[in-house]
C-alpha cells in the first residue's frame, strides 16, 4: 500500500484496531521550553517552520507565552512560563525542554475523552469549550507515559489561526520551508519493564493495534540494547513506537534518556519529506546536526537493500541511511539531540513503499549513538 493512502485516508487498514476513537491526525505537538522566543527562532531558521500564531501578554495571557509554528501538516507549539512556580516551570526544571502535549485531531473531543477515561485513562482535563470571534474549539485531555499528555482537539467549527485566545503571528522573518510534510511517528521512551504496560494502554484505552516488535536481539550492539514495540491507530495515521532499555554491557541510550529526562517521555519525532536529499541538504546548511555512520556503511548497503531510485553518492555525502522491507524501501536520518540534555531528537524519513522503521539500520545507528554517549561520558 502506498504511503499516501496510509497517511491521509481515514480508512481502517489494521483490522485488529478498535473503532471507538477515530483520529484524523496529529493536531499539534507542544513543547515546554525555557525560552520560547529563542526556540521559535531555532525552529524557523534551522527547520523551516513558519510563524502561525501567538499568545502572551499582548493577547491577555499573563502567566505564559506560546509560539505556534507550522510546516505543511506539522504544527509545533513552544510554551514558556512568565512567572516563577507553576506546572510549566516544574516540568522544565525536571525534564529540561521537552514534549508535554501530543495533541490528536478528532471529530468529537467529548466522546474521545469519555471513551478513553471509561477504559482507564487518567483525565488531564475534562471536555472544555473555548470560543472567540473565529468560532469554537472543544478540547479534552488524558495522561500517558511520564508527564506527557494527549489532548483531543475538535476544531470543525473553528476558522482562526490556531486556537481561541491566539492571534495570528505575522513575522518579518520567514525563512523558507525545507519540505517537511507530516509527522510519520512519535516515539516514547519508558522505564525498565514498562514497555508492555504502555503498549497495553494504547491498545485498551485508545484502541490501537501492535504493528511490530523488536527485542534486544534485533536492537543491540556489542555494548547496548533496547526493546521496542510499535502501536498504531486503525488508519495508520498515528504511530507510537514505545522503547524500553535492555541490559547490555554498557548503558542503553534509553537509560541515558530516562536519566536526563527524569522519567518517561517523547524521544523522537519522525517527520516525513518527499525529497530527503533536498530536505537534509537544506537542514545541514542551516546548522542542524546529524548522527554520522561510518563510510563503510555504504560499501555494501545496496547488496542489502537492492535497487533504489536515488544515486548512492549524494546519499553517502549527506549520510542518509537506507532500509528495505517487503513493501518497498525507506530513506532516513537522525539528528543529534536538539536540546541541551541528551533527550529529544528528530528523524527525517522518506518512505518509498516501506512501512517499517529501519530495522536494518539499527546497528549502525546505535553504534553512532554510542560514540555520542562516549563523548558525553554517559556510556
Ligand atoms: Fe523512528
Amino acid at each position: 500500500m502506498a504511503t499516501e493512502n496510509v497517511t491521509y485516508s481515514g480508512e481502517k487498514i489494521f483490522k485488529d484496531a478498535q473503532d471507538f476513537l477515530p483520529i484524523n491526525g496529529t493536531d499539534y505537538v507542544e513543547l515546554y521550553v525555557g525560552n520560547a522566543k529563542q526556540s521559535a527562532h531555532f525552529y524557523k531558521t534551522a527547520f523551516g517552520f513558519q510563524s502561525v500564531a501567538y499568545a502572551g501578554l499582548e493577547t491577555g495571557v499573563k502567566d505564559r507565552v506560546s509560539y505556534v509554528l507550522q510546516q505543511d501538516k506539522i504544527r509545533l507549539v513552544l510554551t514558556s512560563p512568565l512567572k516563577q512556580d507553576g506546572d510549566i516551570n516544574a516540568h522544565i526544571n525536571k525534564h529540561g525542554d521537552g514534549v508535554k502535549v501530543v495533541a490528536l485531531w478528532v471529530e468529537d473531543a467529548t466522546k474521545a475523552w469519555e471513551e478513553t477515561t471509561s477504559r482507564g485513562a487518567k483525565s488531564y482535563f475534562e471536555p472544555t469549550v473555548e470560543e472567540d470571534e473565529y468560532g469554537k474549539v472543544v478540547r479534552s485531555g488524558i495522561h500517558t507515559y511520564g508527564e506527557t499528555v494527549h489532548v483531543f482537539v475538535e476544531r470543525k467549527e473553528y476558522k482562526g489561526a490556531f486556537l481561541p485566545g491566539f492571534k495570528e503571528w505575522k513575522s518579518d522573518y520567514n525563512p523558507s520551508e525545507v519540505g517537511l510534510r507530516y509527522i510519520d511517528h512519535m516515539v516514547g521512551n519508558v522505564g525498565w519493564g514498562e514497555m508492555n504496560k504502555w503498549c497495553e494502554f494504547y491498545a485498551k484505552v485508545m484502541g490501537f493495534t501492535q504493528l511490530v516488535s523488536f527485542d534486544d536481539k534485533d536492537i543491540s550492539t556489542e555494548y547496548t540494547a533496547l526493546m521496542s514495540k510499535v502501536m498504531s491507530n486503525g488508519s495508520g495515521r498515528i504511530k507510537f513506537p514505545i522503547n524500553e532499555p535492555a541490559e547490555g554491557r554498557k548503558k542503553s541510550q534509553i537509560e541515558e534518556y530516562i536519566d536526563f529526562y527524569n522519567g518517561a517521555g517523547v524521544q523522537h519525532i519522525a517527520v516525513a519529506t518527499n525529497n530527503i536529499l533536498e530536505t537534509v541538504a537544506q537542514l545541514r546548511e542551516r546548522g542542524v546536526e546529524f548522527l554520522r555512520v561510518p563510510e563503510v556503511y555504504y560499501d555494501d548497503v545496496l547488496d542489502r537493500v537492492g535497487e533504489i531510485d536515488e544515486d548512492l553518492e549524494p546519499l553517502k555525502e549527506l549520510n542518509i541511511l537506507i532500509d528495505r522491507d517487503d513493501e518497498g524501501y525507506l530513506l532516513q536520518i537522525f539528528t543529534k539531540p536538539v536540546l541541551d540534555r541528551p533527550t529529544m531528537f528528530f528523524e527525517i524519513i522518506q518512505r518509498k513503499g516501506a512501512q517499517s522503521f529501519g530495522k536494518g539500520n539499527f546497528k549502525a545507528l546505535f553504534e553512532a549513538i554510542e560514540r555520542e554517549q562516549e563523548a558525553r561520558q554517559t556510556l
